[in-house]
């Protein structure tokens, strides 16, 4: 997968070389190509932003520096672009999972007050945009927002994981994880502290282990995320689900 970022601080990007993605970029399973957005400022000072039209506080990134940035970066191609902003469409693990089956992405991390629109408006007819969310807070800019979906996508490209039956398990994963979160997890000693690892998980029994794990991931959503928990399909619930 290609991935190109495009920002006024690559150097937000340096953890990009590390762990899993690291790795998945040295094998070329991933290939980051980073971009400095002032390189396609022209005056002396490599302005990006302007005033809002319509007043009001902050400043808003140009059209005419990001379309230069995008029609050089895409030439040739037609990428799916991804705005990051508070105001996009929530990134989840089925959004992550569409994602990873493009064979091109480009990020347009936004600061300040964002983009002007009409990027947006410009490129939609050229190629998918999406403006994404990654949670109802507000950052200082499109960049740790574009680690986050980079990471998430990146662990499902084929390859990355170890273990590709980590994907299929985690929180939110398609299938038999949707709406729930994982259980809580262990590893040796047995006894730590006094607090002993279930019974159950040294049993050897794997359809016992299965069940436990699947009526902890339960209980977890309810009581971590209500509103998870009251969203979930009686129907893909089994009988066992029902009585908890
Ligand atoms: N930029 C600023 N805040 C953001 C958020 N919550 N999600 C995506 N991009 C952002």
């Amino acid at each position: 997968m290609r991935l190109d970022i495009i920002s006024i601080f690559p150097e937000y990007f340096a953890p990009l070389d590390v762990s899993l993605i690291g790795k998945a970029r040295e094998r070329g399973t991933l290939d980051v190509r980073l971009h400095q957005l002032r390189e396609w400022a022209h005056d002396v000072h490599k302005t990006v932003d302007d005033t809002p039209y319509g007043g009001g506080p902050g400043m808003v990134m140009k059209p005419e520096v990001w379309g230069e940035a995008i029609d050089t970066v895409a030439e040739g191609g037609s990428p799916r672009l991804i705005v990051p902003t508070p105001s996009g469409r929530p990134f989840d693990q089925e959004l992550a999972q569409e994602l990873a089956q493009e064979p091109w992405l480009l990020f347009a991390c936004g600061r300040y007050e964002g983009i002007d629109s009409r990027v947006m408006a410009e490129y939609s007819s050229r190629m998918r945009v999406d403006e994404v969310s990654i949670g109802d807070y507000v950052l200082a800019g499109g960049e740790v927002a574009v680690l986050v979906m980079v990471e998430a996508v990146g662990r499902l490209l084929p390859g990355v994981l170890g273990n590709a039956q980590s994907a299929v398990d985690d929180s939110f994963a398609p299938g038999s994880m949707q709406n729930l979160v994982e259980g809580p997890v262990y590893t040796k000693p047995p006894v730590w502290r006094g607090h002993e690892v279930p019974a159950v998980l040294l049993s050897g029994h794997h359809g016992k282990v299965a069940r436990w794990r699947r009526d902890e991931a339960i209980r977890r959503t309810v009581r971590n995320r209500p509103e998870l928990a009251a969203a979930l399909d009686p129907e893909t619930l089994d009988k066992h689900d029902r009585k908890l």
